[in-house]
């Protein structure tokens, strides 16, 4: 993977950075912070900016650690029981999640979904009770099996950002990807062929509806959540892979994929990448402080399954969804500079 280990200086220069700011922001969802974050990035130490250049330009590696960002295991308090209980102002973690965002604004724009966590830019990433079983990143006891974050969405993320609150019992975050690997042609020709219907996955689905705000925005999160749910049932056929000759993108969730019986040949090209990726799967479990950059395009993600024991000790993540280009999405937005996706 790419790495980027933070020095002593960096550290400290970091650290005087983000303490300002949190006199200044109570959150990372406050809009003047969101507003400001990308100019504040640039005064992040040089190394880590030049770093994370490296890794938006050169695309060397689907992962990138950011490594060395110390946390106060009891200043950061518990693990909350649901995201409900713990978004907006007056979080523990506010210096981490400052830190976190000014990371991510040297690689994009984060984008919050009308469908996901109320809409919030930040996500929380622990094992919830109710989810125990599902296949949810909240989810613990079954393996997340691996995933392009939002594959089944034409405006899913650029970068997957995760930054590691708590890990105390090692759990893996596991990626895959292409490298190495020399798919057949003819395999690779239908593979770019918009043959394989995908299903959202549970997480945008109306077990999480909200249903406050004014009406415009009711009604646009109404379209989104009909969108998806129509999605659900009638699964529109993509193309798993797509851009460079040499080292294609990759959009597929293969637990949300069925190609239908009168498509063989699509259904063997499907097999022969899944088990290719199958045999190149990875882990890496992180430590506290450290922040994972996914590249979305490049590499899937999933997560090795835990017992959680659901007493404030459990693993606790944050993540952000981040954009390259805010434009691809402007369509589905309330206004050029809104972040939500509706
Ligand atoms: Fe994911």
């Amino acid at each position: 993977m790419f790495r980027i280990d933070l020095s002593a200086s960096d550290i400290a220069e970091a650290g005087a950075l983000v303490a300002s700011l949190a006199e200044r922001y109570r959150t990372v969802e406050d809009p003047a912070f969101v507003r400001e974050a990308t100019i504040i990035a640039h005064e992040l130490p040089r190394a880590l900016r030049a770093g994370l250049l490296e890794f938006r330009l050169t695309e060397p590696h689907p992962l990138c650690v950011i490594g060395g960002y110390p946390i106060d295991d009891e200043r950061i308090g518990l693990t909350p029981a649901h995201w409900k209980d713990c978004g907006g102002e007056g979080r523990p973690t506010l210096a981490e999640d400052l830190f976190f965002y000014l990371c991510a604004s040297l690689l994009g724009d984060p984008i919050a979904w009308s469908t996901q966590q109320d809409g919030r830019l930040l996500h929380d990433v622990f094992p919830i009770k109710e989810h125990q079983y599902e296949q949810l990143g909240s989810g613990s006891e079954e393996l997340l099996t691996w995933h392009i974050e939002d594959a089944f969405h034409p405006m899913r993320t650029d970068y997957v950002g995760l930054m590691c609150l708590r890990n105390p019992d090692g759990v893996n975050t596991t990626y895959g990807s292409l490298e190495g690997i020399d798919l057949p042609a003819d395999v690779v020709e239908v593979l770019r062929q918009e043959r394989f219907p995908i299903r959202p996955d549970r997480s945008h689905l109306a077990e999480n509806r909200q249903n406050d705000g004014d009406e415009q925005l009711r009604r646009l999160r109404d379209r989104s959540y009909e969108w998806i749910t129509g999605l659900d049932a009638n699964p529109e056929p993509i193309a798993v892979l797509f851009g460079p000759q040499e080292n294609p993108y990759l959009r597929l969730d293969p637990y949300f994929m069925e190609v239908p019986a009168s498509d063989p040949e699509a259904a063997a090209a499907l097999d022969t990448i899944v088990k290719a990726i199958d045999a190149n799967i990875a882990g890496y479990a992180l430590k506290p402080g450290e922040v994972l950059f996914l590249d979305n395009y490049r590499g899937t993600h999933g997560r090795e399954p835990f017992t959680a024991r659901f007493d404030g000790t459990d693993r606790w993540l944050t993540r952000l969804n981040i954009a390259r280009d805010l434009r691809k999405s402007r369509a589905h937005r309330r206004s050029a500079d809104d972040r939500t996706i509706y």
